[in-house]
């Protein structure tokens, strides 16, 4: 079975590709490189021993991007192409939707016209509306704070609109929580660049002696050590869940939106402590204001993934940091 990985060199494309070439898929990815780094592709091949067809596309690109329609007999495609930085999203909104709607769009567009019937989308807890609950079902109001999560929004809509109107597709809207950690192997893993906007990132770049110290956005929430408390959700795990969404395709149609995390809040300074404690190195920081558009805590209901997907995360918090440790400390400068 052929799966299609739109943004398949990025963080989370790259592990999915890894577990699923281990799995025996044969897999193709397409990606642009706007965020990613050629390199990654070597490594994948190196940890999986297996090789894989790569195509330097954009997917907006309807002319450009059809030609992987022609070439390869796509059974699934996983849609983790797009723009994902928050604060980068409020400054140049039009970028931001310009490139993940059209990304959206197209792909849909030429899985109707080459009858592609099965996708799994990348969305994001940003879909939710956060100050209502801190637990999170796929119930809970959604409404965004930015524009990068009204990009999710609306591409799960467009995807809803599409399943109406074509019966034939089977369409699992994946909703991550907070991402982090990396493969076994520490060849692959989070790559941002310039000054990190994400926590655990910025945390081992403090540990490898590039930055000074984390400044942790607040105190005064109402959590139990007055930090916000996140639901961490390996990396690895949420690629596997990737691969149950793939057999779940197989046997429903429609589109459904689905959590990804483990339901299990940790504060910033108990990400700090279990970080210290896997790397062995100390995490200075100060306390400065809060992050505008933060809340206090949330993290996943994961009811629905159990149920439907047969998925649940494994990784423990500790092994998340000791692997976001082992890939920042054996790629000091990233790949
Ligand atoms: P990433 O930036 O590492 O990967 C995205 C990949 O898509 C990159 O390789 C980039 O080069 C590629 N890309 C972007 N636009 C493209 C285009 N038009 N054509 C071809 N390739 C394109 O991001 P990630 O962390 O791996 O996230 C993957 C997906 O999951 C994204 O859609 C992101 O918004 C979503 N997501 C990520 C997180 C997170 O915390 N990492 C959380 C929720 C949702
Ligand atoms: C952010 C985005 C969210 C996106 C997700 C994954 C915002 C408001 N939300 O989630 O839409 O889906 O990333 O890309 O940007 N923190 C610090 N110091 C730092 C960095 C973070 O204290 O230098 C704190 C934050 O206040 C938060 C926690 O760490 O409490 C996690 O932050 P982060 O990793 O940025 O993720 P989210 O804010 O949950």
């Amino acid at each position: 079975m052929k799966i299609l990985l739109t943004g398949g060199a990025g963080y989370i494309g790259s592990h999915t590709a890894v577990e699923l070439l281990n799995k025996g898929y044969e897999i193709v990815i397409a990606d642009n490189f706007s965020n990613s780094d050629p390199k990654v592709l070597d490594r994948i091949k190196q940890i999986t021993n297996k090789t894989f067809v790569h195509y330097e596309v954009d997917v907006s690109d309807y002319n450009a991007f059809e030609k992987v329609f022609i070439k390869e007999k796509i059974d699934t495609v996983i849609h983790f192409a797009g723009y994902k930085a928050v604060g980068e999203s409020v400054k140049l909104p039009m970028m931001y939707y310009e490139n993940n709607l059209m990304a959206t769009i197209t792909l849909i567009n030429l899985m109707n016209k080459y009858g592609v019937e099965n996708c799994i989308f990348s969305s994001s807890a940003a879909v939710y509306d956060s100050s209502v609950a801190r637990l999170l079902t796929e119930e809970t109001p959604l409404s965004c704070t930015n524009t990068y999560g009204y990009t999710k929004l609306m591409s799960e809509q467009i995807f809803k609109d599409a399943a109406r109107a074509n019966p034939r597709l089977s369409i699992v809207l994946l909703r991550y929580f907070n991402p982090i950690g990396s493969h076994e192997s520490g060849m692959i893993g989070d790559n941002p660049n310039g000054i990190p906007n994400n926590l655990l990132p910025f945390i081992t770049r403090v540990a490898i002696g590039k930055l000074e110290r984390l400044s942790v956005f607040g105190n005064d929430y109402d959590t139990r050590d007055g930090t916000g408390v996140r639901d961490y959700i390996h990396v690895v795990d949420l690629a596997l869940g990737h691969i149950a969404a793939i057999d779940y395709c197989k046997e429903h149609k429609g589109a459904i939106a689905i959590n990804l995390g483990t339901g299990k809040g940790y504060s910033v300074l108990e990400i700090v402590h279990a970080f210290e404690k896997a790397s062995g190195r100390k995490i200075p920081y100060v306390f400065t204001a809060r992050r505008e558009g933060d809340v206090d805590e949330y993290y996943a209901s994961t009811t629905l993934a159990k149920q439907v997907l047969g998925w649940e995360a494994k990784f423990g918090i500790e092994q998340m940091c000791a692997s976001a440790w082992n890939w920042q400390k054996q790629n000091p400068d990233g790949y």
